[in-house]
């Protein structure tokens, strides 16, 4: 993670975005520390990386990289504004023991590459580059499926589907949630057939960034505003926890954009 201490809205890179409405960049991270301190409550192990000022946009540390058994696919991204954050990550990765993979097409990390299973769904329309989905494969030799996104709102896949079950027992598979129209036809289908126990979320709930979520496989961490999304988690046995990062929506993010998940 990484503390929004620089975190303010000054370019428009997404339709969340408005230079003209204030921040309070100290208010982001009262709110920002609330989901800390919700994950260090859940025992898990949060490190972080130091912000830099003038890249307001590095708390969304989900789109720094992707890491799993202990490779690190650094990230590329596609507006100038954030690009000085990709060997940001890279140093940070390389610091910290991971084996880093410098990337070779656009790709904006955790943002658009979610682990299901043993499959990596990937997200591409908006950010991520297709030939990015090509290169994380031969990377770490797991099945890419390739989904595209349609609505401008939902730029990342990480905005439109949440990974409910991230390591499922032998034999069981694993559950997302998503909001049906971010995708196209084809991506519906593969959706419905990969998924056919996956909880729909409502347009409401997704203009929260109610899907922007993290979940250890029973714990759900969600914006707290998602009012239906959490009644469907209840139902199905889940325990959400919600938190508002209302001042870090105003960048286009939410609880899934400020964590980046290391798989060592
Ligand atoms: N302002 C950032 C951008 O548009 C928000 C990134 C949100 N991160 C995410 N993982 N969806 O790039």
């Amino acid at each position: 993670m990484c503390r929004p201490d620089f975190f303010t809205v000054v370019y428009r890179i997404n339709p969340w975005m408005d230079p003209r409405l204030p921040t309070d960049t100290a208010l982001a991270v009262r709110q920002w520390e609330v989901l800390y301190n919700t994950y260090l409550e859940l025992g898990f192990d949060v490190e972080l990386i130091d912000p830099i000022d003038g890249l307001p946009d590095m708390v969304y540390a989900a789109n720094g990289g992707f890491v799993l058994d202990n490779i690190a696919y650094g990230a590329s991204f596609t507006y100038k504004e954030r690009q000085p954050e990709g060997p940001a990550y890279m140093d940070w990765f390389r610091a910290n023991g991971f084996d880093v993979r410098e990337p070779q097409n656009v790709n904006e990390g955790e943002g658009d590459f979610l682990l299901v299973g043993d499959a990596i769904l990937a997200g591409t329309g908006f950010r991520s580059a297709s030939n990015s989905h090509r290169e994380i494969g031969e990377i770490y030799g797991r099945e890419v499926v390739t989904l595209e996104l349609v609505n401008p709102s939902f730029y990342h896949l990480d905005t439109a589907i949440a990974v409910l079950d991230p390591a499922p027992a032998p034999g069981e598979s694993p559950n997302i949630a998503y909001l049906p129209s971010a995708f196209n036809e084809d991506g519906l289908a593969v959706l419905r057939e990969r998924y056919p126990d996956a909880i729909l979320v409502n347009e409401e709930d997704a203009a929260v960034l109610g899907l922007n979520s993290f979940s250890d496989g029973y714990n759900v961490v969600i914006a707290a505003r998602a009012k239906d999304f959490e009644r469907q988690l209840l139902e199905r046995g889940y325990n959400p926890i919600g938190v508002d990062l209302s001042e870090l929506l105003l960048g286009g993010g939410g609880v899934k954009c400020c964590t980046l998940e290391l798989r060592r």
